[in-house]
């Protein structure tokens, strides 16, 4: 049954603990397509050295930040192979490959590349490993012959390059790879508490390892309508930050009810933020549970990273077992 799913993989950078952005706009989708699909999850760690090659002290605990809210989000280790990146060597074994046959104009036009390298000040990033960034993250996805990726938006223009790059590789030495297709899903976005894309390096974050004390501030400190100065002023929803939350976390009719009652004044931010506040809150509380159940396993979460790379470590093995026969570059037995 299983050989007849199609198969899903995505990862996650290590570069902080994971966030609400990261849940809601990605890891709740994962946990879905389990059901549909033959799915391969990661924490690029890897990628992360792109950002902390000066200082990887926090790749570890990031990665098990990450694991252990995945598991406690409902990635099931039992229908799905979620691993470590680096356990599986093979990545860099056709990133390498890969890189050999990637145009540098390719690299240099990715949007990602140009907007990263002078937004990003905690690191220099003029360097060959950020500047192949797409190839590496081209060998995570084809050395298991995903059929699908599910990214979000800006990522679209990593998933085009894997693609011209699989078709490549196919000019030069015969059809071998699945070409990947990106996956837009339908996810919340969820902005940060500044209204900016919620991220680590804005510090606009809300973490799934935030207390509820910690959550509650960052929400009642949020910014909202910069508008709306008196509690009688008339709100604007629309340009408000607090209101995207509760578009995640509240009923459609709520939804619109509060876009009234703001509208009209009827509603203070305090009274409102409070609201959205508990809902999420509510939200998040299994979530909680199940981490503090996984936290009574100490080692739990590392043997099934340890178990997932094992058995990634296998598809991945065969596929470069057959990139090396179809290059030539097979000199003794079992492909080697
Ligand atoms: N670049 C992705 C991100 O920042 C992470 C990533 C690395 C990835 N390798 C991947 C995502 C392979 C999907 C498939 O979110
Ligand atoms: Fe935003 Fe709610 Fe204040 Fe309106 S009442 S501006 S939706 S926080």
């Amino acid at each position: 049954m299983a050989e007849t799913k199609k198969r899903v993989l995505s990862g996650m950078q290590t570069s902080g603990r994971m966030h609400l952005g990261n849940y809601h706009g990605a890891v709740e989708n994962w946990v879905r397509l389990q059901d549909e699909y033959d799915c391969f999850f990661f924490c690029a760690d890897l990628h992360s050295l792109t950002m902390f090659y000066g200082d990887s002290t926090d790749v570890v605990p990031n990665t098990l930040d990450i694991a252990t809210n995945l598991l406690a989000a409902g990635i099931d280790p039992n229908r799905s192979v979620l691993f470590l990146q680096s356990l599986v060597h093979e990545h860099c074994e056709l990133f390498t490959v890969l890189s050999m046959m990637t145009p540098l104009g390719w690299l240099e036009r990715v949007p990602t590349f140009k907007e990263k390298i002078v937004e990003v000040e905690t690191a220099d990033l003029h360097t060959h490993g950020f500047l192949g960034y797409p190839v590496l993250q081209t060998a995570d996805i084809i050395l298991y012959n995903a059929h699908f990726v599910p990214v979000g938006e800006d990522q679209v223009a990593h998933l085009e390059l894997a693609r011209e790059l699989t078709r490549k590789f196919h000019f030069h030495h015969g059809e071998l790879f699945v070409e990947p297709q990106p996956l837009l899903t339908q996810f919340s976005r969820l902005p940060g508490l500044d209204g900016r894309k919620m991220s680590k390096s804005y510090n606009n974050a809300i973490y799934l390892s935030d207390d509820d004390e910690t959550v509650r501030k960052k929400v009642m400190n949020a910014v909202t309508d910069p508008q709306r100065q008196r509690r009688t002023d008339p709100g604007r929803p629309e340009v408000c930050n607090i209101h995207q939350y509760r578009k995640v976390y509240a009923a459609p009719e709520r939804v619109a009810e509060i876009d009234a009652d703001c509208r009209a004044a009827r509603i203070g931010c305090v009274d409102c933020k409070k609201d959205v506040c508990r809902l999420m809150l509510e939200r998040l509380a299994p979530l909680r549970a199940r981490r503090e159940d996984l936290a009574k396993r100490p080692g739990y979460v590392i043997d099934v990273l340890i178990e997932g790379s094992r058995k990634a470590s296998a598809v991945a093995a065969d596929t470069m077992r057959r990139v090396r026969e179809r290059m030539k570059m097979t000199i003794g037995r079992n492909g080697r």
